[in-house]
């Protein structure tokens, strides 16, 4: 990845929605460890933010958080004017903000279908949008979009999230297309079923249920994550675009 180097003073800006906690918070770890300023984003844990920056800070990573809704255009142009007015430049955008409301589609209401959609798909057009006339202008940009093994699979009471993770790979290749002449590469990260608070909270059963049919046999870690869009924002994967890249332990073989 290009830092501060001799040839390149300009130090590289990853802007990386819910940086702060689970998957998030390593590819903020990873980023900002590698020499890049990262602006991690946050909607509700400004503690879980602090605590990180703190931590990054202390080791000499250079870390900002910036509070905002993903869901709300207005927060997400907000955001990105903070940064650019801090930073002057944002080169890596990471579109990991993202939730679930699970139920089968019979019990699913209006309102849990568009809340889904709303923070996990438009959430990464609103931030595309509010960043992307800067990286054409600038003839650089990496977009990495977190998507999910269910947005290819589908998976029963996630209608909602599915639909949101597979529509993130249409986006990803229909913008990647639109920007492929001005040096900006739009790909997508599949994670499998990863170990986060979210899944260690499952029960050990059903836990164990999900592991038999992981190949690789265990949960993967958000470091593991974080090392693919690390890959994806190098300056020399510039030839990587429109991509779907699983980490997914072959769980979709
Ligand atoms: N964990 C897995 O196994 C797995 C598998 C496949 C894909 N993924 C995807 O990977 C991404 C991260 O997942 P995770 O497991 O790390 O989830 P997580 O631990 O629940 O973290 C979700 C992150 O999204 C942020 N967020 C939620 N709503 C937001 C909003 N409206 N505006 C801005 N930020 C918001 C949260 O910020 P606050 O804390 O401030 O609310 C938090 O940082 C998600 O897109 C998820 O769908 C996860």
């Amino acid at each position: 990845m290009t830092a501060i180097t001799d040839t390149n003073p300009e130090q590289r800006v990853a802007l990386v929605t819910g940086g702060a906690r689970g998957i998030g918070a390593a590819i903020t770890t990873a980023l900002a460890r590698s020499g890049a300023h990262v602006a991690a984003g946050y909607s509700s844990n400004a503690k879980a933010a602090g605590e990180l920056a703190g931590k990054l800070s202390a080791e000499g990573a250079s870390v900002s958080v910036h509070q905002g809704n993903v869901g709300e255009p207005a927060d997400c142009e907000r955001v990105v004017s903070e940064v650019l007015d801090q930073r002057g430049r944002i080169d890596y955008l990471v579109n990991n903000a993202g939730i679930t409301v699970d139920k089968t589609v019979r019990k699913m209401s209006v309102e849990d279908w568009h809340a889904v959609l709303r923070i996990n798909l438009s959430g990464a057009f609103y931030m595309t949008k509010a960043v992307l006339d800067h990286m054409t202008g600038n003839s650089f940009g990496r977009i990495v979009n977190i998507s999910s093994v269910i947005g290819q699979t589908g998976s029963v009471g996630q209608a909602n999230y599915a639909s949101s993770k597979a529509g993130l790979i249409g986006f990803s290749k229909s913008l990647a297309q639109e920007v492929a002449r001005k040096g900006v590469t739009v790909n997508c990260v599949a994670p499998g079923y990863i170990e986060t608070e979210m899944v260690a909270a499952m029960p050990p059963e059903v836990l164990e249920k999900l592991l038999t049919g992981v190949p690789v046999g265990r949960l993967g870690q958000a470091s593991e994550i974080a090392r693919a869009v690390q890959f994806l924002v190098d300056d020399e994967a510039g030839y990587i675009t429109g991509s779907v890249i699983s980490v997914n332990g072959g769980l979709d073989m």
